[in-house]
């Protein structure tokens, strides 16, 4: 017998069920109809395998559920949010903490606090929620991630790493004094979950610094990030993620956080600083938008499973479990050539629907065209991340055209098994089988604002 690589498998069983419900390819026509062929309008009752996102959709331990029964739901001075408050600490090293409802009210409270009308934001590509608070904030988003970023193909380790040249132009074009903060985010969702090195976010800090310019980790998916830099890293192999996500965050004087994502809970988030001064000003800020300072719009029992999740997920049984399972789809889809990119991300598999559909031209929304036709062959969910996500330039009213034309298959924590991954993968195969007969779409309907979630559309 000849021995195949060793085999993974996650560090938990299944103690609770929730039946799905199975649906015809007749019901699923109809549905995607009357959702526009739009994967966010779909009742999520008609969805098989629902791989929309990895944000809110984890399945919790019985530890963080029995903290839910811990809740301290006190107006003011929770205990749980103290315990959250010492477990940002102690992972992430952030002296104060504003727990918020979830991800974008962090981006909000800090855009507000942090951007002056007319200063700019530099960052390792735009995420849809953060742009958009800090152009509603006055600012303006300039893109600095490396080139490989936009190319499917390259294989770079660090797919996510602020380009020092692209960073270093800016400030000499308009000064660090117009430069409001930088961001990183780590993994960068929209390249594809791809990370940022250690090298990459240390040099970014010490160049931001000497242009008096904070730096701002968007730390929604760090520990998936850490991973990668304790996997592709030179130094960090002996390392645990938990040592290196406190290293990483070292390098930035704030984080904005989608509990959501890396902490396993279905709702949270928070913004966390080093400075006093910074930290008085999300304090008041927070009591006009999201509630008082020690709940910022979560319930204690909200708070205490994110400081639970914190504690599991940080765990490297834990996050190597859940990349490899991510990887397992991949590698499935490889086997039967699907156009994705490479590498593989963290938290999703992205399909490359340009040179899916060669035939649809990106004004008829490829990528959005294929995660509805995805939807029809199996009830699988995925969701566009290309034209549609990248929406309009808020000055001259145009339509972004991005590199990245892309199907995000995002897998959420401790839900699916193998085997609901096997037959993902088979469908994206059918479907990639019939891609000559499938058609572009046009949009009949768009919202002002993160057109993506409800725009709807037709068949050509
Ligand atoms: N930053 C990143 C990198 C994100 O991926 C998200 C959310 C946010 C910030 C905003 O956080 O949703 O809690 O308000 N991403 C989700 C997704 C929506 O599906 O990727 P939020």
């Amino acid at each position: 017998m000849s021995f195949k690589q060793k085999p993974w498998a996650e560090p938990f069983k299944v103690k609770v069920v929730e039946p799905l419900k199975m649906t015809t390819q007749n019901d699923r026509e109809n549905a995607i109809k009357e959702a526009g062929y739009n994967t966010f309008l779909l009742k999520s009752e008609d969805v098989y395998i629902d791989l929309l996102t990895d944000s809110g959709t984890n399945a919790m331990s019985d530890y963080q559920w029995a903290g839910m029964m811990m809740g301290d739901e006190a107006y003011a001075g929770s205990k749980n949010y103290y315990y959250l408050e010492s477990n940002v600490r102690k992972y992430y090293g952030y002296k104060y903490l504003v727990p918020t409802h979830q991800g974008r009210g962090a981006e909000n409270l800090l855009s507000q606090c942090l951007i002056k009308k007319g200063q700019y934001v530099p960052g390792n590509m735009y995420f849809t929620t953060t742009r958009l608070h800090q152009e509603l904030a006055g600012g303006t988003f300039v893109d600095v991630i490396i080139d490989e970023a936009h190319d499917p193909q390259s294989e770079h380790p660090f797919k996510g790493n602020i380009c020092l040249n692209k960073f270093e132009d800016l400030i000499k074009k308009v000064g660090g004094g117009n430069i409001a903060y930088v961001t990183i985010g780590a993994t960068v969702n929209m390249a594809g979950g791809q990370p940022v090195s250690m090298k990459n976010i240390k040099e970014v800090h010490e160049l931001a610094h000497k242009h008096g310019i904070k730096v701002v980790l968007d730390a929604t998916r760090a520990m998936e990030n850490a991973y990668y830099i304790q996997q592709r890293e030179e130094g960090y192999s002996q390392k645990t993620v938990a040592e290196i996500l406190k290293e990483f965050a070292s390098y930035s004087d704030a984080a904005t956080m989608s509990g959501k994502k890396d902490l396993l809970v279905n709702i949270g988030g928070f913004v966390a600083v080093n400075d006093e001064d910074l930290f008085e000003e999300l304090r008041n800020m927070v009591v006009v938008y999201e509630g008082l300072h020690t709940y910022g719009g979560l319930a204690g029992r909200d708070m205490e499973a994110m400081a639970r999740g914190m504690e599991e997920a940080v765990l490297d049984e834990h996050i190597s479990s859940r990349i490899r399972q991510v990887a397992y789809l991949g590698n499935l889809l490889d086997d039967y050539n699907i156009p994705m990119v490479k590498p593989f991300g963290g938290h999703a598999i992205f399909l490359d629907a340009r040179k899916f559909y060669e035939h649809i031209p990106q004004n008829q929304y490829p990528a959005q065209a294929l995660a509805a036709n995805i939807y029809i062959n199996s009830g699988v969910r995925g969701m566009e991340r290309g034209i549609v996500s990248a929406g309009r330039n808020k000055e001259t009213g145009e339509e972004y055209f991005p590199k990245l034309e892309l199907v995000r298959l995002t897998i959420p924590r401790r839900v699916y098994t193998q085997a609901h991954l096997d037959v993902v993968a088979y469908s994206v195969a059918e479907v990639y089988e019939n891609r000559k007969n499938a058609k572009g779409l046009k949009m009949v309907y768009e919202p002002k604002y993160l057109r993506f979630f409800q725009a709807l559309f037709e068949e050509m």
